[in-house]
């Protein structure tokens, strides 16, 4: 019974997505990322370059997306390919992998 209704609610399906997820979420590992990528030079939450949102913002923007794992993919893949957001190196020097750890260390609060 409750086997049968957890699959037909797409429970399941969700899990596995969820446990499908980079092991991104090792926020200590990802904050040591964003250092080292130099996201936290525009980022930071004290003195972020011009027009650059705070990590703070961007956890903010990135919360409610926390749950929806293929969103964070095409927000990572976004960052990566620049186009949208004016070239920014930092951004499009990032793997697949990277981009998608710290789009989702983004969505789990960030630093
Ligand atoms: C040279 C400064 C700079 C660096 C370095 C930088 N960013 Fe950004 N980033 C920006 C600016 C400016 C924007 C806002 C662009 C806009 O809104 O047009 C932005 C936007 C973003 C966004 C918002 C995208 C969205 O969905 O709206 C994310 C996420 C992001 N950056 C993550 C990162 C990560 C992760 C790194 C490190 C790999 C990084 N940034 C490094 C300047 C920077």
């Amino acid at each position: 019974m409750i086997r049968a209704s957890l699959s037909s609610s797409g429970l399941v399906p969700l899990l596995l997505a969820a446990s499908l997820l980079p092991p991104a979420c090792a926020a200590q590992a990802s904050a040591q990322l964003a250092s080292d990528k130099g996201c936290a030079n525009c980022h930071n939450n004290l003195t972020p370059k011009k027009k650059a949102p705070t990590f703070k913002q961007l956890a903010a923007d990135y919360a409610p997306l926390r749950n929806r794992p293929q969103t964070l993919r095409e927000r990572a893949e976004k960052l990566r390919s620049g186009s949208i957001f004016g070239h920014i190196d930092a951004h499009e020097r990032l793997s697949a992998e990277e981009a998608a750890q710290l789009v989702h260390w983004l969505a789990d609060g960030a630093p």
